[in-house]
């Protein structure tokens, strides 16, 4: 059965809102570990624009389960990765101008700075995710680029489902979306690869992805955090902890 990470940067990302304390995601990743998740994702950025450095520090400190720390391949960020010893990074691109990750990252064109980062981070002792689209290329050189996983990039399947403009979703786009992350986790476990999925992840569409056996972990953060508003995150993380563990059975 996968692991369910869960994504506490939306919860800086509301109190960024306001410039504030509060609400503190070091918080929110004691409450999302009380309500089962296996694993504490936060993204360091850059522009530190919702998760700061505080927060890396308190959650390193305060987190009991695995944490995994989302960041680019910026030589800022790598230093800090270097210090801070997260259980395991993932890598991502990151773009000033987005509202979150677009896209996996292009392991192909990066294959030497990626090289070199993964060898530095796996010296001590830190696992290294690459995030990446579904793509068998992208999948091999995450591995010949000395990754230790991959996290598959589930954001097309996602707008599948959802479609972005507002139009009604189309099952046989559906459908090869799936095919393609089906074909992706496999080319990832034939390369010796532990296999990661996330990106637009809701209670709504993780089954069909979840029922796929291999996964080792879906990273979900925003669809969480939504429901918690309503629900709490204890609850709100149990819920999709439920629908991940029940979607291979059913
Ligand atoms: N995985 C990665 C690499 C991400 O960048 C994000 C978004 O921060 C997620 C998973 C979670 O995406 P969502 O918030 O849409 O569930």
């Amino acid at each position: 059965m996968a692991g369910l990470g869960v994504n506490i940067d939306h919860v800086a990302t509301i109190r960024q809102a306001r410039r504030t304390v509060e609400p503190d995601p070091v918080w929110a990743a004691v409450e999302a570990e009380l309500g089962g998740a296996d694993c504490i994702t936060f993204h360091l950025r850059k522009d530190r624009r919702h998760i700061n450095d505080r927060d890396a520090r308190l959650l390193k400190q305060t987190v009991r389960g695995k944490l995994n720390m989302e960041m680019s391949l910026d030589e800022e960020i790598v230093q800090i990765a270097l210090e801070l010893k997260p259980h395991q990074v993932s890598l991502v691109p990151e773009n000033r101008q987005e509202i979150t990750t677009e896209g996996g990252l292009d392991v192909v064109a990066h294959a030497e700075r990626m090289a070199d980062v993964t060898r530095r981070l796996a010296d001590v002792g830190v696992l290294v995710s690459a995030f990446v689209d579904p793509v068998p290329e992208q999948i091999l050189a995450s591995s010949a680029a000395g990754c230790h996983a991959i996290e598959l990039h589930t954001g097309t399947y996602a707008n599948a489902t959802l479609p972005l403009d507002g139009s009604n979703p189309v099952q046989a786009e559906i459908d090869r979306t799936i095919e393609d992350l089906a074909t992706g986790l496999k080319a990832g476990l034939d390369a010796g690869l532990i296999v990661h999925g996330g990106h637009g992840l809701t209670y709504q569409n993780v089954k069909p992805i979840a029922a796929i056996e291999g996964f080792d972990e879906f990273n979900i953060g925003h669809s969480i955090i939504a429901r918690a508003v309503f629900a709490g995150l204890q609850d709100a993380v149990a819920e999709m902890k439920n629908l991940i563990s029940l979607a291979i059975v059913e």
